[in-house]
């Protein structure tokens, strides 16, 4: 048994999340959580809300709403569509708690002591039409790396690459699109990154294990054109991290707030310790997971994220902690996605194209859109929701070869049997050869899972359950019934069996369905499976069920035209 920490990127408050957000981090972070936890592991699995900076501004202002109502509003809507995602977090977190606000001063204050904060007097854009500064995303422009003509002044959305207001060619003000823009001075911290590249690349360089993906951007700005530079961690704005503090190492920095970039992954940490308060525990419960002096050296720490996130992850913030000169723990892995495409096109938050999780939650149940997301997840490539897909895929591999399974066994049993695990007969070869081919895949999906090889495994555990239907139809328990019980009474007793493994194999993936199955077998023992045979003895002979309903209905052609004309639009 292991202890392994799992975070996924926090969502921006700023409205809710489309199913390629979901796909990107928080959905696999899941997966991976409930399957560690079904391996006996020790988890302690963490989201929040991004709730400072320009994304959460502009959404309030927008909504007509003080930044801080918005907030608060905006993360119970979030908490909400998750549970309804069954998204298994230990503690959804908000980064403007009292926790991140202190824990984030913390660390700027570390950083300066160790001089690696400089003050810089720089040159920002200033709107004279809306009278103040626009950093980040208060600004937008033509992206001086790609020619994308909607890169904003924090990032570019299109090449991922890490900008500067100033960087932005033919730039416009994003509240008022003025541009009449002019270069002001105004004083900022810098965090010096430059000094730490050695450190950062050589820790980079020690991760060989990493996804091609994850590896590749990071050395691509690490080592690209001048590499790492130094990065203002700090803004003119009202609402986040005061840059002033009581012991700040700095002064008159009255009215600047940190970079959300900054205070964003540092609130993995404190949303530990805000579970260690919401779960009345003092601070050595979330210390365990984030010191190395406090018994986080043990810990395994795995982070999920889309590749726009990937520069932040294997960058700035390890620039934090390593800066620190603190004992916190690094990041172990880092498994990052491409994007997720809808139906031809980009799914845009900003443009409202695409499916949305509330949208999707009321259209069909979670464990359709987990089956789908994750069995397509954009690991190698980016990879595109069509409503055909969806449909094939929902029919095909939940309906006809999982749920169908399920039904005939059920039905058969107690049909010509009773609600009740048969006796009698022996496993014949065919049964025998299942349960080897089920030993080696099951071993595989393990594998694969650990690997977190997402698509592989879905791969793997749709065979799995494609080998229960062709046994059934071969061995055919229907017509041997006729002549040959007991043999009969054998094949249904391990199918049965199989529905069993089936649900504790699949668990991780459809959470709810996986519960139905256990729940129509009676059974409570949803114990990851060993040897495979001995798995399947778990239901014996006199064992009650009660055969369920339709686990899952099959998508028509008509909802599917429905759906796929109700979201081609935007959203209103
Ligand atoms: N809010 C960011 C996004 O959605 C992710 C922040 S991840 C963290 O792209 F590391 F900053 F927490
Ligand atoms: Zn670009």
């Amino acid at each position: 048994m292991a202890r392994i920490l799992i975070t996924s990127a926090i969502p921006y408050i700023n409205g809710i999340k489309h199913l390629g957000n979901l796909v990107g981090s928080q959905l696999p972070a899941d997966l991976y959580a409930r399957y560690a936890r079904a391996r006996g592991h020790e988890v302690m699995f963490i989201c929040a809300t991004d709730e400072h900076g320009t994304p959460a501004e502009l959404a309030a202002a927008k909504a007509g709403k003080p930044v801080a109502d918005y907030c608060a509003e905006m993360h119970g809507v979030q908490k909400e569509l998750a549970a309804g995602f069954r998204l298994s977090f230990d503690h959804f977190g908000r980064s403007s708690s009292a926790r991140n606000n202190a824990l984030t001063q913390h660390f700027a204050k570390a950083l300066g002591e160790n001089g690696l904060i400089g003050e810089v007097a720089e040159r920002q854009v200033f709107s004279v039409a809306d009278n103040r500064f626009l950093p980040d995303r208060y600004i937008e422009g033509t992206c001086p790396n790609c020619g994308y003509d909607k890169a904003r002044g924090d990032q570019c959305e299109n090449c991922t690459k890490q900008l500067d207001p100033t960087d932005l060619i033919d730039p416009r003000s994003a509240i008022s699109g003025s541009t009449d823009l002019e270069v002001r001075e105004t004083r900022h911290l810098y965090l010096r990154q430059r000094s730490l590249k050695g450190e950062i690349a050589a820790w980079i360089d020690g991760k060989t294990d990493w996804p091609i993906l994850t590896t590749s951007i990071a050395k691509k700005w690490l080592n690209d054109g001048e590499g790492l530079q130094d990065r203002g961690i700090t803004r003119d704005l009202a609402w986040g991290v005061p840059v002033q503090f009581p012991g700040a190492p700095w002064q008159g920095m009255e009215g600047k707030v940190f970079y959300v970039w900054f205070d964003a992954p540092i609130e993995y940490i404190s949303a530990t310790a805000e579970w260690a308060d919401a779960t009345g525990q003092g601070d050595s419960a979330w210390q365990r997971w984030w010191r190395t002096d406090m018994g986080a050296a043990d810990v395994r720490y795995v982070q999920f994220m889309g590749k726009d996130n990937v520069p932040f992850h294997t960058l700035s913030f390890p620039a934090t902690i390593i800066g620190s000169r603190e004992p916190w723990k690094l990041v172990d892995y880092i498994k990052s996605f491409n994007y997720l495409n809808y139906d031809g096109g980009q799914f845009s938050t900003s443009q409202g194209r695409g499916v949305f999780m509330d949208q999707a939650l009321s259209i069909l149940p979670a464990d359709y859109w987990r089956w789908w997301l994750l069995s397509h997840a954009p690991e190698n490539s980016d990879a595109e929701f069509t409503w055909e897909n969806f449909q094939a895929s929902v029919n095909k591999d939940l309906a006809d070869v999982l749920g169908n399974f399920v039904s005939r066994v059920t039905k058969f049993c107690r049909a010509k049997f009773a609600e009740t695990v048969p006796g009698g007969g022996a496993f014949d070869d065919r049964a025998l050869a299942l349960i080897a081919e089920l030993e080696t895949r099951t071993r595989a999906y393990e594998g694969h899972m650990e690997a977190i090889d997402i698509r592989k495994a879905a791969g793997e555990l749709r065979g799995i359950w494609t080998l229960g239907n062709e046994y059934l139809q071969s061995a055919a328990p229907w017509s041997v019934h006729k002549t040959d019980p007991e043999a009969a009474a054998a094949m249904v007793r391990l199918g049965l069996n199989l529905i069993r493994l089936y649900a504790v194999l699949s668990a991780p993936f459809i959470p709810d369905a996986a519960a139905r199955m256990l729940a129509a077998m009676h059974c409570e023992d949803g114990a990851w499976p060993g040897p495979v045979a001995e798995a399947l003895t778990a239901l014996p002979p006199g064992h009650p069920f009660t055969t369920p309903d339709v686990l899952f209905a099959k998508i028509a052609d008509e909802e599917r035209e429905d759906w796929a004309k109700r979201f081609s639009g935007v959203r209103a």
